[in-house]
């Protein structure tokens, strides 16, 4: 797969031979060189500017670029999302993001919204209480320090890869009758409230410092939350096994509580606490 290459801002020039990924922080691996404004004049006076990254892998040589593009708030829903949705329908149909319930569930429309990862479909483009529309471009990137495939769709490759290595799944020792219900008490199952909602949108993973210096190795907060979200569940028989595969100093420990995952996640769940509980549960295992 061709990959945009952007680790630093010194390398964000890179073109499509040299791979790395997009980085944090304002104006991060985005190359003005090719800023542009869309030409599609806009004629209310509801008018918001959307400032988007942009890189096409399919483009001999191409840099990436941000873009910018003006929508008639008057014309449009009140999510980031609507002002993609209609950018691409009326403007710039080549624009490729991700999106699929426009709801907050399937976790598919994360992004870099004006510097936090966050849902487009969740995010107003108007806070509730701010009534003056800002002169302000809404900014708009791909999750931070991923690898980019297109536009603002980042690979997720290595994200599932982690995920599927904890196992999501129950175990048991002993064999259960299929056609009857696996059940627990209602104490135990609400010990998976606030990780069983994890949509997997990785808004938190690619929030935290740890995880952009060690993705390769580090589990990083919303595969470790699903991690113990399993640990947890009474009905599993494996939490002495998984609590050993996770005692690494890479996989869990390279957690140095900064707390930026919990602080972005769109779910307002709380990744950092549940990294915590595994820490904690291995060294009561000691
Ligand atoms: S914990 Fe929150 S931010 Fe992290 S993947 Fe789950 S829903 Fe997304
Ligand atoms: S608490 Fe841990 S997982 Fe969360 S942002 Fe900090 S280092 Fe990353
Ligand atoms: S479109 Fe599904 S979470 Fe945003």
């Amino acid at each position: 797969m061709l990959r945009v290459s952007v680790q630093r801002a010194a390398r964000a020039t890179l073109g499509a031979a040299g791979p790395a990924r997009r980085a944090p922080g304002a104006g991060w691996a985005v190359s003005a060189t090719r800023a542009a404004l869309s030409t599609q004049a806009s004629t209310g006076d509801n008018v918001r500017y959307f400032k988007i990254y942009r890189w096409d892998p399919e483009v001999p040589g191409q840099k990436p670029y941000t873009s910018t593009y003006p929508v008639d708030l008057d014309e449009c829903g009140p999510m980031v999302l609507d002002a993609l949705i209609k950018i691409k329908a009326e403007q710039e149909p080549g624009l490729t993001f991700r999106r699929s319930c426009r709801e907050g569930i399937c976790g598919s429309c994360a992004m870099n919204i004006n510097g936090t990862n966050t849902l487009a479909c969740l995010c107003y483009i108007t806070p509730p209480g701010e009534e003056k529309v800002s002169d302000k471009p809404v900014t708009i990137n791909p999750l931070p320090h991923m690898y980019v495939i297109k536009d603002l769709v980042p690979d997720m490759t290595n994200f599932y890869d982690q995920y599927r290595s904890i196992k999501p799944w129950l175990q048991t020792k002993s064999e259960h009758d299929l056609t009857q219900e696996h059940l627990q008490t209602q104490v135990d199952r609400k010990k998976l409230d606030g990780m069983y909602e994890c949509i997997l949108c990785a808004c938190c993973s690619t929030s935290c410092p740890s995880y952009w210096w060690n993705a390769d190795s580090y589990l990083g907060p919303a595969v470790l939350m699903q991690a113990y979200r399993w640990i947890q569940d009474s009905r599993d028989d494996m939490r002495q096994e998984r609590l050993e595969a996770l005692d690494d100093a890479f996989k869990l420990y390279r957690c140095h509580t900064i707390m930026n995952c919990s602080k972005t996640c769109p779910k307002h769940l709380n990744p950092g606490k549940a990294i915590g509980e595994i820490k904690k549960a291995i060294a009561d295992a000691h």
